[in-house]
């Protein structure tokens, strides 16, 4: 078995990568990824010597490269995680959701069409990692199922929904086989630091104001990426074709409690006085359209496969602080743009 995985070297997809490299040796990985700012290949470095691992640096808007790139590797299976992800990035550059997000995923499932229809090996299967936000915002109650409407209302949330309508009509139209995942927010080791908790950690640990947008009122639900890397795996390998499966932890806090939270954590953790970090809390503008709430429910993963997520919040999140305090060179590596250096000193050089 042939894999690509595509954005391997962001945040999930190199737990993906990770995942899948150590525990089927017998499968080839193939990670691509164009390594934009979200692209770090330091998140892979305990893999990345690994006899049935190879990593290909290339755009998926790059049709013409990404059919050679088919026709030479002869993949069995796509797991598809690249994509512009970050919301408040997709308000101020909209066509850069649309081209890598719409246009890269279609040219994948171009490209796994062919493989699917017309080369000789078997094409198993194109998994689509796709996120809840494509189901819109909910009021105080309720939960966002499979059958929920789409309603997205960002333009990342716009451009994953069309990605995920156009891998239902490839399904539905040429027959390839697919599986669809939508899932919430998560957190944990790896984590880029312009979201809201890796952001906060290093905010935190610097003594910089926390950024708050609004009241701090909206509520996100929160799954520990290792989880949903488990969740990947198990429906990667049991899902039937044409399905769709939403991911979540029934995890549900306000921003404001995460961020009070991890201050408490964090004071803790320096040896600060209680209550010491609430002070840098910030409350700023608010992110336009912002979503209010989300929450998932995930009974049908949970009821068809047994998945459950195993990590709590207060043991993840604690557990993702320590990861920041003692990864202080990956930090100042991201934050002083070093990462980038990374890819020509290992792989081109070499
Ligand atoms: P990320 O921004 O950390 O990583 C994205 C990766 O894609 C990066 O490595 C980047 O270099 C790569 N990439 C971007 N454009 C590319 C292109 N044109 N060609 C090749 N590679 C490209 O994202 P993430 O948070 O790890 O999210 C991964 C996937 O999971 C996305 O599809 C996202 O929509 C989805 N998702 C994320 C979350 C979340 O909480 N982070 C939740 C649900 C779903
Ligand atoms: O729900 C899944 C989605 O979760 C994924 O599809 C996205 O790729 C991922 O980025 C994430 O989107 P959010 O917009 O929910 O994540 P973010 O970390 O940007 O923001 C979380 C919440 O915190 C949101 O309500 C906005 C708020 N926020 C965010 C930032 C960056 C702040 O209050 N201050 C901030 O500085």
């Amino acid at each position: 078995m042939k894999i690509l995985i595509t954005g391997g070297a962001g945040f999930i997809g190199s737990h993906v990568v990770r995942l899948f490299a150590t525990k089927y040796p017998h499968y080839k990985i193939v990670n691509l990824d164009k390594l934009t700012y979200a692209g770090n290949l330091k998140n892979l470095t305990d893999v990345e010597n690994l006899p049935n691992y190879k990593f290909i640096k290339g755009d998926i808007c790059d049709a013409d490269f990404i059919q050679n790139l088919f026709v030479h590797e002869q993949f069995n299976a796509v797991i598809h995680l690249a994509a512009e992800s970050h919301v408040d990035r997709s308000i101020s550059n909209p066509l850069e959701f649309v081209m890598t997000n719409v246009i890269g995923t279609v040219n994948l499932l171009n490209s796994s069409r062919y493989q699917f229809q017309v080369a000789e090996t078997v094409f198993q299967k194109f998994y689509h990692v796709s996120t809840d936000e494509v189901y819109g915002s909910l009021g105080a109650t309720g939960l966002f199922t499979e059958t929920t409407a789409y309603d997205p209302h960002s333009p990342y949330s716009a451009s994953k929904a069309s990605s995920d309508h156009l891998v239902r009509a490839y399904h539905d139209t040429y027959q390839l086989p697919i599986v669809i995942s939508n899932c919430s927010n998560n957190y944990g080791p790896f984590h880029f630091p312009e979201k809201l908790i890796p952001l906060a950690i290093h905010n935190i640990k610097n003594n910089k104001p926390i950024p708050v947008y609004g009241k701090g009122e909206n509520i996100r639900d929160w799954l520990f990426v290792e989880d949903h890397a488990r969740a990947i795996d198990l429906l990667f390998h049991q899902a039937t074709s044409g399905s769709t499966y939403n991911i979540g932890g029934h995890n549900e806090w306000q921003n404001i409690e995460v961020i009070n939270l991890l201050c408490d954590i964090m004071d803790q953790k320096l040896g600060r006085a209680v209550g010491h970090s609430r002070q840098l809390i910030n409350f700023v503008k608010d992110r336009a359209g912002h979503d209010m709430r989300y929450a998932i429910d995930a009974t049908k993963l949970q009821k068809e496969l047994g998945w459950t997520p195993s990590v709590q919040f207060a043991e993840g999140l604690e557990l993702t602080v320590d990861w920041y305090l003692n990864n202080e060179i990956w930090l100042n590596d991201v934050t002083s743009g070093g990462y980038q250096h990374y890819y020509e000193e290992q792989y081109v050089k070499r």
